[in-house]
């Protein structure tokens, strides 16, 4: 039989810890930077270097949720119980990670490391033949990080890990640090990690005292200094998450910029990892584009707009201080000032949607518009349309929600209420102020309000004999 040497590769997250630095109720892993949860940016990650089912999650703290969080990702799972230190995290793994000859580790609360960095690490594990392979980086201020002891200073290998808490002050000059990312050759990792004690400071397992371990017992423990010190920040601390974010966010809005969109005083824009941005857009300043946003080319977004899951054809202008959620413009549209579009607003070619507009599960038709302050609910409006004013679709009779239907070419004179269900016919003209309860037929005028009176001379009067009143 032909012996397959290829070696079984799994990725292990460490995404049991609870976080404490961050004081929250909720587990680090699932707080958010670059709008997904951490764990999501480094299961994402590990995904590129093995598939879904070579990657684990080690998870322990409010497991339940975490699970669900990232579930959909189709990595597995491994259940820390009791989170007793990073070397318990892999006590743990022991029967997932028997059927692999290396894991690679890393952890839930670092996710700027790259494909790239965890592939030159496995290669030089496998070629060098080590036990423990780690990553470390040389850092100008290593405070807070865990210390490489190399054999001798030429030395590709490492006699052991000594945490902050426990250098000594010639260790805490050593600028070499550990990353937090490993490779472990499966077989003597479970051989040894048993020798692991708990006698330090947090009375835990430490995973870098297999440093130790190993080389006390001559198996090879080597590091790999990395290039790219950036890709190894942890978050754990606030701070620490959102200059995290800020990095992400940056590197979002270079990727737009060489793609052909501009971006204006981009520290002040909030773009996720997903959203699109057509060449030759203007993002201004102090916009957000959310969730699975796209948006076409030629397009301007003005500041202080917020877009979450919403499409946008091509030359559509979003005026300052627009909210759009869920919503779809089509090519040459214009949005705002200070519009709303919620959930299933579907605005056509060239329609205008204007200052204090709210809509929600409308279509609007190619070259209609509502300028001014309306709200559009549940209704289907035509090409065309002149939505007056303070026109009001009267969608919700306080228990059901009903529609509105207007045809092509159909004006609707300001401060209307148009009461749902309702259907205007094309052509059609709505008198300013009218309450529509009727259906109203093709090329007529509707008038629903009351006819004016005037009474001449009234106030001269009335204005006479209450001054004759006045007591004072
Ligand atoms: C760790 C290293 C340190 C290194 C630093 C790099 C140890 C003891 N120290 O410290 O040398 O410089 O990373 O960022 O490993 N976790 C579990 N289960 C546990 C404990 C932790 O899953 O029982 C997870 C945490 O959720 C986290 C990761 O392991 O995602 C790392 O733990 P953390 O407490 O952040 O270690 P550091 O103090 O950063
Ligand atoms: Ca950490």
């Amino acid at each position: 039989m032909p012996i397959d040497k290829t070696p079984r590769i799994a990725v292990a997250i460490m995404a049991a810890g609870k976080g404490t630095r961050l004081k929250s109720k909720h587990p680090k892993v699932l707080h958010e930077v670059g709008g997904k949860p951490l764990l999501a940016h480094v299961i994402a990650t590990a995904k590129k270097v093995v598939p879904a089912e070579d990657v684990f999650a080690i998870i322990g703290h409010e497991a339940d949720l975490v699970r669900k969080a990232v579930e959909s990702t189709g990595v597995r799972f491994v259940l820390q119980q009791e989170q007793r230190g990073t070397g318990h995290t892999l006590m743990v793994a022991k029967d997932a990670l028997a059927p692999y000859d290396h894991v690679i580790v890393l952890s839930g609360d670092a996710p700027l490391i790259t494909p790239a960095t965890i592939e030159r690490l496995r290669d030089f594990h496998l070629q060098k033949k080590a036990a423990m392979t780690l990553l470390s980086a040389e850092l100008e201020n290593p405070t807070g990080y865990g210390r490489i002891l190399r054999k001798n200073s030429k030395s590709e290998e490492v006699k052991a890990i000594v945490e902050e808490k426990a250098t000594n002050a010639q260790q805490k000059k050593i600028r070499e640090i550990n990353s937090g990312f490993y490779a472990f050759a499966v077989a003597p990792l479970y051989t040894n990690i048993g020798q692991l004690k708990t006698n330090n400071v947090h009375g835990e397992y430490y995973l870098t005292d297999m440093a130790g371990v190993f080389a006390k017992a001559k198996a090879k423990v080597i590091a790999l200094k990395t290039a790219n010190p950036g890709e190894i920040l942890g978050s754990n601390t606030r701070a620490e998450m959102m200059e995290i974010d800020a990095l992400m966010r940056m590197a979002k809005c270079r990727e737009l910029m060489a793609a052909g969109a501009s971006v204006f005083y981009p520290q002040t824009c909030v773009i996720d990892a997903e959203v699109e941005v057509g060449p030759d857009t203007v993002i201004e300043p102090f916009v957000q584009l959310l969730g699975r946003t796209r948006i076409g080319s030629e397009c301007r977004i003005r500041s202080y707009s917020v877009i979450q899951n919403s499409e946008i054809g091509d030359r559509v202008t979003v005026r300052p201080g627009s909210i759009l959620d869920d919503a779809r413009v089509a090519a040459d549209a214009v949005i705002g000032p200070y519009s709303h579009l919620r959930p299933g607003s579907e605005i056509g070619e060239g329609a205008h949607v204007g200052n204090f507009v709210e809509t929600k599960k409308i279509k609007l038709g190619k070259k209609s518009k509502a300028n001014h302050l309306t709200y559009l609910g549940d209704a289907e409006i035509g090409a065309g349309v002149n939505v007056g004013a303070g026109t009001i679709t009267c969608n919700y009779d306080g228990v059901n929600k009903h529609k509105t239907e207007i045809g092509d070419g159909v004006f609707v004179g300001s401060d209307s209420t148009l009461v749902a269900p309702v259907k205007i016919g094309k052509g059609a003209y709505v008198g300013a102020a009218s309450c529509i309860t009727e259906d109203v037929p093709e090329d007529s005028l509707a008038l629903g309000r009351a006819r004016q009176t005037t009474k001449e001379g009234w106030v001269k009067t009335k204005r006479a004999a209450m001054l004759a009143g006045r007591k004072d």
